[in-house]
């Protein structure tokens, strides 16, 4: 099931009436049977988001997709969604088995004649309404008529007004005939609903075992069942019994109301082997390990085959290991069942290993749609580029000069595109006191500058003062420039050691961490410009027992100031 989100925007708006927009025009698509990871940190929307395609959130704006159904207001139940949680949310005192078997219990199925019978109900509610209609018209046609001959009984008519109520009239009688045509089709199609409903009772019967045949039975059975019966008897009654069994399962399953039990263990039976707790199905949650819990969890999510299934952090509650083992579970059961899933997480390492797709959101405005290779080779801005990765990227602040890249005023590097002149808006955002647009320490500071203001303030903004709202504004500004202050990005391992390279770095320690040996230092004479640099173990020697080292860039990535990406 493809999963289709356009435009979709959450504004929640505070007790005191602040507006907190926590996704905002998200557009996104999760192609069917595929995992997408939604990454962003604490705080930026995940949740939200998610809870909007589950329908636990109604969105302000934007719509939400299943496919061709248009989902955005159907309620959680009618959705056909598996949701999963960070505490699992499993009933305490119920077993793995009644956990999981919980959503099913509610599962209905509409008796075979419920269709038919509710249709003629709407029916006669629209003969009656018409039937009403019609009478009001009849009275209003009698009154128009009415009027009419007292106007021309009148010595001197008046025309105008004769002819105006005329009009009146046949517009009367004119809907009259509408509605009783309408009247008269809706007549039809209550016979044909009837007869319809005949129908289905008749093949309702048909497949119904019938009290002769219920009488039989109980014969076969007497007669099987007396002492020293023949054999043929015993057999004859068997036989018969075969019969009635399966008519009469086939009509119990025409005209059941739940799944029955043998449905329900099959179910339960299936999902426990799906996600590998099928020995725990009687303990009780908490005779079981966090990650075995995680999966009662899933299962149960799995149980009633959703079309979409949903996580929200469901690995955060597990220690390190049952993290890494269940996130390669969740992955299996993910491909083996094929149901289109959205697995939100504020841990780059996990959406990149588990993800077909990453989508990366920060604020609740997307900020990159790709393969997890993708962003973290390609990041579209620097935003990205540190969120992904681990160690996190090294950022330099650099200059752009007359078209040149610089360091330290130090050349480094000279490709063409830094001729291209930046143009467009750097966005800017600010914390301020609600209804201003200065910081609360800029409030502050305009307060004591005009303590004639204070004055005038009322008590709500006088508490403001030490317990404001804080409003998280953008602020806009237009620039065009060639000459400009950038961001260089070298991720850890995109390093040479080389006796020309031209970033000299000092070391402070060395770790060695299995293939590789890590680097922490900072570039020479500039303590603040820390740094983090991998190389594989073989180059220990070039490296250990050294006070500096030179190092070039492999590759790496230059931001403007607005984050955006230039190379
Ligand atoms: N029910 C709510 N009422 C008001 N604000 C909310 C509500 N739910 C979430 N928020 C706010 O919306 C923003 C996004 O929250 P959330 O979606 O939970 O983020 P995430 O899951 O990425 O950590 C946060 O600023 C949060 O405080
Ligand atoms: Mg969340």
């Amino acid at each position: 099931m493809e999963v289709r989100i356009e435009h979709l925007t959450k504004t929640f708006i505070g007790k005191k009436g602040v507006e907190t927009t926590a996704v905002n025009d998200m557009n996104f698509v999760v192609p069917d049977g595929k995992l997408v990871g939604l990454l962003g940190p604490s705080g930026c929307g995940k949740s939200t988001t998610l809870y909007m395609i589950a329908g636990l959130h109604k969105p302000t704006e934007g719509k939400i997709w299943f496919g061709d159904e248009d989902v955005t207001n159907v309620p959680p139940e009618n959705r056909g969604i598996g949701l999963v949680f960070q505490n699992y949310a499993l009933y305490p005192h119920f077993s793995v088995r009644q956990n999981i078997s919980f959503p099913l219990d509610n599962v209905r199925f509409p008796h075979p004649l419920h269709a038919f019978k509710t249709r003629i109900k709407e029916v006669e509610k629209d003969i009656k309404e018409s039937s009403a209609e019609l009478a009001a018209l009849d009275r209003k046609i009698v009154k128009g008529e009415e009027k009419i001959a007292a106007l021309t009984a009148k010595p001197d008519v008046d025309v105008e007004k004769q002819s105006e109520e005329m009009k009146l009239l046949d517009e009367l009688k004119a809907t009259h005939f509408e509605v009783e045509q309408r009247a008269i089709e809706l007549q039809e199609e209550l016979e044909k609903a009837h007869v319809a409903l005949d129908r289905a009772i008749e093949a309702l019967k048909a497949i119904k075992p019938t009290e002769e045949e219920t009488a039989e039975l109980a014969r076969l059975k007497r007669v099987a069942s007396a002492k020293d019966a023949p054999l043929e008897d015993k057999a004859a009654y068997s036989e018969a019994k075969k019969v009635f069994d399966e008519k009469n399962e086939k009509y119990r399953l025409t005209v059941r109301r739940t799944l029955s039990r043998a449905d329900k263990d099959e179910i339960i039976h299936k999902t426990a082997r799906l996600v590998d707790i099928e020995q725990y199905l009687d303990r009780k949650p908490k005779e079981l390990s966090g990650g075995q819990q995680q999966r009662v969890a899933i299962a149960r999510a799995l149980a009633k085959s959703p079309r979409v299934l949903l996580l929200d952090e469901p690995l955060s509650n597990l220690d390190a290991r049952l993290r890494l083992q269940t996130r390669e579970e969740i992955r299996r059961i993910q491909k083996e069942t094929g149901v289109t899933t959205i697995f939100v997480t504020h841990d780059q390492e996990e959406a990149m290993s588990i993800s077909d797709i990453i989508v990366v959101m920060n604020y609740g405005v997307v900020n990159q749609i790709d393969a997890p290779q993708k962003v973290y080779d390609q990041p579209i801005n620097l935003f990205v580029a540190k969120f992904l990765g681990s160690p996190a990227i090294n950022i330099f602040d650099g200059e752009i000069r007359k078209g040149k890249l610089y360091v330290n005023k130090v050349l480094f590097d000279e490709d063409p595109i830094y001729k291209n002149e930046f143009h467009g808006f750097i966005e800017r955002r600010r914390e301020v006191v609600a209804g201003t647009n200065l910081t609360h320490d800029e409030y502050i500071e305009d307060l004591k500058k005009h303590p004639e203001k204070v004055e005038g303030l009322s008590m709500k903004k006088l508490e403001a003062l030490r317990n404001p709202d804080i409003e998280k504004i953008v602020i806009k500004e237009e620039v065009r420039r060639t000459d400009r202050p950038v961001k260089i990005g070298i991720r850890p391992e995109a390093f040479k050691i080389s006796p020309e390279g031209k970033i000299p770095v000092e070391i402070r320690f060395i770790e060695h961490i299995g293939r590789d040996i890590s680097i922490i230092g900072n570039v020479a004479k500039q303590k603040e410009s820390k740094l983090k640099i991998i190389v594989p173990s073989e180059h220990a020697s070039g490296i250990v027992g050294k006070k500096v080292i030179a190092c070039d860039p492999k590759w790496f990535f230059v931001f403007e100031e607005s984050g955006e990406r230039i190379k």
